[in-house]
């Protein structure tokens, strides 16, 4: 035993898993694969390694961990990659943790994706009480968008959207803001998102894991980009907070919903809410650290989940205060060896 002793306290009772800091935490993000159609230039290198078949949980295992995590506090879930909807079987899961919306137990179920199977998909997730979609796109320009993406399509990724709003989900589009790339791009970003009804939530370049390029070469810190904005547009602060490191304002002149993400010139650790299980069942309990626990292990040594909760109970109990991301030319190395798609973000 390690660190900060944890209270389970018998669900419905509220959040029952606190970490060291006192922050309760309600929101699990699954990344259930590592594997991806696209190899978006910020995230991965064009040849990536990924792991093995046979290292992945189950489903019926991620589906396991889940509920544990949901059975003491965690309220939100969201599925996320690599991308998510290439794995196999992946509706299974979905399937199965609707359950858990049904009981009233789990408050949301989302996704977040690049995009490329929701036309295929779109319906059926909304079948199983998924609401809202994250769609991450970072241009519009066909060209540019196959440039960034490496692999991607953009024609399908806008079909994907038009599923997913004529099946009821609401969407909202996350853009990595890219030096040089698409900073011109950003204001006819906004508007198109906002004319479709969409939020969107800019994200700046995080130094996880290796790329083919330098990172400080993408970097496009968003205080300067909001300086920019807010000379052309009307931003009004909004005060919803999602326990992450996003930050919300609405813009006058569409009506619509920007977000800022911003863990390098802004750190909102202080208010985290969250931890990663990644596909292969290690918790991650910050994006920005080393730091995980193995869950399959104990997963996979009894049917009872006594040895499971105590391994999140110890992991928690060591969630670190924060990240320590910095992007200069002194620090070319990623913050962390892993990449994204380990921990979908
Ligand atoms: N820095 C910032 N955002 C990233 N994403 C992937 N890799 C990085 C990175 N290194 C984004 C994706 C997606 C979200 C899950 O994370 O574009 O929108
Ligand atoms: Fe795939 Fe998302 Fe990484 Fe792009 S950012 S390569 S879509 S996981």
């Amino acid at each position: 035993m390690q660190g900060v002793p944890i209270q389970f306290q018998s669900p419905p009772s509220g959040s029952s898993l606190l970490d060291p800091f006192g922050r309760a935490i309600t929101y699990l993000r699954v990344s259930v694969t590592d594997r991806c159609d696209f190899r978006c230039v910020y995230c991965m290198s064009e040849d990536m390694a990924f792991l093995p078949k046979r290292d992945l949980l189950s489903l019926e295992e991620l589906d396991r961990i889940c509920t544990v995590f949901i059975e003491h506090g965690v309220r939100k879930l969201r599925i996320t990659g690599g991308e998510p909807l290439v794995r196999r079987d992946i509706m299974t899961l979905f399937r199965s943790l609707s359950r858990h919306l049904e009981s009233g137990a789990l408050d949301e179920l989302t996704v977040t994706t690049n995009g490329s199977q929701l036309a295929r998909f779109a319906r059926e997730l909304s079948g199983y009480g998924v609401k809202r979609v994250n769609v991450s796109i970072d241009t519009l320009d066909p060209d540019r968008f196959h440039r960034i993406t490496r692999w991607g399509d953009l024609s399908k990724v806008l079909q994907g959207l038009d599923a997913a709003q004529a099946a009821g989900l609401k969407i909202k589009i996350n853009t990595v803001a890219l030096k040089g790339v698409n900073e011109e791009e950003i204001e006819s970003l906004i508007h198109w998102a906002h004319a479709g009804g969409m939020d969107l939530t800019l994200i700046e370049v995080m130094p996880l894991g290796e790329i083919d390029g330098q990172r400080v070469d993408q970097f496009l810190p968003l205080s300067e980009v909001r300086q920019r904005l807010e000379a052309r547009y009307t931003l009004h602060d909004l005060l919803e907070r999602t326990g992450g490191p996003a930050r919300y304002v609405k813009v006058a002149e569409t009506g619509g919903k920007l977000g800022f993400i911003t863990p390098l010139t802004h750190n909102f650790c202080e208010s985290c809410n969250r931890v990663r299980l990644t596909c292969t069942g290690q918790l991650f309990m910050c994006l920005g650290q080393e730091d995980a626990a193995d869950l399959r292990a104990p997963v996979r040594a009894s049917a009872d989940n006594t040895l499971l909760t105590q391994a999140i109970a110890d992991a928690i109990a060591r969630k670190p205060k924060g990240h320590d991301f910095i992007i200069d030319r002194d620090h070319s190395r990623p913050a962390v060896r892993r990449h994204m798609s380990m921990t979908g973000g």
